[in-house]
C-alpha cells in the first residue's frame, strides 16, 4: 500500500522508507525535466568532520539518496582536529558558489567547534537544514515558506498520510526539546491547532500527561522509553529515536508492545529517519528554486 499524501495508512504502520521513496521519486522526476530543458541541477554539499561512525552512516544515506534523485553533491571531509577558522572558510566558500543550493554540516561536531557558530555562518537560504535562528524563528511565527528542519518537517508529512485524523484540536505530547526535533515539532504542531504539551524525561507525572495523548512525540534519546502502559488506546506513535542496543537499532518506544495499542505508529528503522533525507532533499530543490533556476 503507499503512502501519500493521498494515500492511506494500512496496517497502523506508518511505513516512512515507502513514503519517502514515493517523494524521491517525484523529486527526480522534476529534476530529470529540468536538466534535459538545459538547466543546471540542484546542488548539495554536505561536510563532515572527524569519524564519529553514525555520522559517517548518516552522511552516506544522504549522499545515497541525492545520487538517487540526481542531486549533485559534494562531500567535504574534514579531519577531526580541523580548526574553527578552517571550517568556517570553507562554509564561506560553500556560500559564495553558485552551483550550490544548500549547505549541512553533519552534527555533532568534535567538542573544540562552536556548533552554533558553525550553522550560523551558512547562509540563511542555503540552511537546508533549518537550524539558523532565522529559519527556526519563522517556523515558530507560523511562517512556514523558509527552511523548515528536516525531521519535523518529515513527521508533519507522515501525520498528514493519516486519513481521517484531525490534528486541529488533538492532544499532542513531545518528549525531548532539542533544538533540532522538539522545539521545532511543537511549533509546527501548535501552528496546526493541536494542544501541544512538551516533556523530557524528568517530567512530573509524565504517564499522567502522555495517557491523555492522541499523538506522542518519542524524541528523547532513551531506548524503548515509551513502554505501552503510558499510551492510550489508538494513539499516534511517532518514534523519533535511534538506538544501538546490543548492536541492534531501536527507536525510543517499545515498539513490539506499543505496536498492539497504537491506531499507527513509525517503525524504527524505517520511520522516521528515511523521511528526514526526504525532507532534506526538498529543501534543497526548495533552495535552489527560490534562487531563481526554475
Ligand atoms: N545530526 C543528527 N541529525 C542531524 C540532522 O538532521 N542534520 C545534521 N546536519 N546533523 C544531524
Amino acid at each position: 500500500m503507499c503512502l501519500s499524501k493521498e494515500g492511506e495508512a494500512v496496517m497502523g504502520i506508518l511505513d516512512g522508507k515507502k513514503c519517502s521513496e514515493e517523494i524521491l521519486e517525484k523529486i527526480k522526476i522534476e529534476i530529470d525535466k529540468m536538466v534535459k530543458s538545459g538547466k543546471r541541477a540542484p546542488g548539495l554539499a554536505v561536510v563532515i568532520v572527524g569519524e564519529n561512525p553514525a555520522s559517517k552512516v548518516y552522511v552516506n544515506s544522504k549522499i545515497k539518496a541525492c545520487n538517487k534523485v540526481g542531486i549533485c553533491n559534494k562531500e567535504i571531509s574534514l579531519p577531526e582536529d580541523v580548526t574553527q577558522e578552517e571550517l568556517l572558510q570553507n562554509i564561506q566558500k560553500l556560500n559564495e558558489d553558485e552551483n550550490i543550493d544548500g549547505i549541512l554540516v553533519q552534527l555533532p561536531l568534535p567538542k573544540h567547534l562552536d556548533e552554533e557558530e558553525v550553522c550560523n555562518a551558512i547562509r540563511e537560504d542555503k540552511d537546508v537544514d533549518g537550524f539558523k535562528p532565522e529559519n527556526l524563528g519563522k517556523v515558530v511565527l507560523g511562517k512556514e515558506d523558509g527552511m523548515i528542519p528536516c525531521t519535523p518537517q518529515g513527521i508533519m508529512y507522515l501525520l498528514d498520510t493519516i486519513k481521517d485524523f484531525e490534528l486541529y484540536g488533538a492532544n499532542a505530547v513531545v518528549i525531548g526539546r532539542s533544538n533540532i526535533v522538539g522545539k521545532p515539532i511543537s511549533s509546527l504542531l501548535i501552528n496546526r491547532g493541536a494542544t501541544t504539551t512538551i516533556c523530557n524525561s524528568k517530567t512530573k507525572n509524565i504517564d499522567e500527561i502522555l495517557k491523555k495523548a492522541d499523538i506522542i512525540i518519542a524524541a528523547l534519546g532513551q531506548p524503548k522509553f515509551l513502554k505501552e502502559n503510558m499510551v492510550k488506546e489508538n494513539a499516534i506513535i511517532i518514534d523519533v529515536g535511534i538506538n544501538r542496543v546490543d548492536g541492534k537499532l531501536c527507536g525510543d518506544v517499545d515498539f513490539e508492545n506499543v505496536s498492539k495499542k497504537a491506531s499507527h505508529i513509525t517503525p524504527v528503522p524505517g520511520g522516521v529517519g528515511p523521511m528526514t533525507i526526504a525532507m532534506l532533499l526538498t529543501n534543497t530543490l526548495k533552495a535552489y528554486k527560490k534562487g531563481g533556476e526554475e
